[in-house]
């Protein structure tokens, strides 16, 4: 089972992706991950964050040891990541990577959840069930805000302009921009909390399932 999760910063995907994960015991990939430590890469060896050769040159040396780092997690690295994130090339790097990850699922997993911005659209565009988590602006620049807060770190003040900025520059770029795909179940958090968030979406996987299972049934002529 192949599970797409897509959607903005901040609006709770990674949690529900993982709760996901857990509950149907699939493999969780983050791509954001990847476009992450790309951009750290690219930080720390002084690439020019537009130059699209060298970055593809990058990209073809990460490692999943390279997705590790605790300081991919910086809103730097964050805001690094999607200005890399705007070059054909370095995403069509990071998309083979990313399909080459989900293929090498093995036991006791039994698919795979890809959390990302494209997932549904463009990287499996024939995923079995795509779910687009949104969520206010306002709400998620809150929530980060008490994330940073939580884990010590001084909150930065212009937090909502950084989230418009950042949502303003996936969802405009030309190549696979950060739109939900035609078929996915949209999933609003604004208003719910993360258990709740997290009970809308397995119950989204679970009515699939039974639905093929109903369709199984049928095609072996029980009812
Ligand atoms: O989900 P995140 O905040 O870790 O992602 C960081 C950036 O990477 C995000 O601003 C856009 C980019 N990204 C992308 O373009 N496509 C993906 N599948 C995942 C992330």
């Amino acid at each position: 089972m192949i599970i797409a999760v897509d959607g903005p910063a901040g609006a709770g995907k990674g949690t529900i992706s993982r709760a996901l994960a857990q509950h149907f015991s699939l493999k969780y990939i983050d791509t954001g991950l990847m476009y992450r430590a790309l951009a750290y890469k690219a930080l720390a060896e002084n690439v020019d964050l537009s130059h699209e050769n060298s970055l593809v040159t990058l990209a073809k040396t990460l490692t999943t040891g390279d997705l590790q780092l605790p300081e991919l997690r910086m809103e730097e690295v964050g805001n690094a990541a999607s200005k890399i994130a705007v070059l054909p090339a370095v995403r069509a790097q990071i998309t083979l990577h990313t399909r080459r990850f989900s293929q090498e699922i093995t036991a006791p997993y039994k698919g795979v959840v890809l959390d990302g911005r494209d997932i549904g659209t463009v990287v499996c565009p024939d995923a079995d069930i795509k779910i687009f988590v949104t969520a206010a602006p306002k709400v998620r620049a809150e929530r980060r805000l008490a994330e940073m807060m939580q884990s010590g770190k001084q909150p930065q003040q212009n937090m909502l302009e950084q989230i418009i900025e950042r949502d303003q520059r996936d969802q405009t770029r030309a190549a696979s921009p950060l739109v939900p795909a035609i078929d996915a179940t949209l999933l609003d958090t604004s208003e719910l909390t993360i258990r709740d968030a997290c009970q809308r979406a397995v119950a989204v996987v679970a009515a699939y399932q039974n639905e093929n299972v109903q369709v199984l049934r049928s095609a072996n002529g029980c009812r």
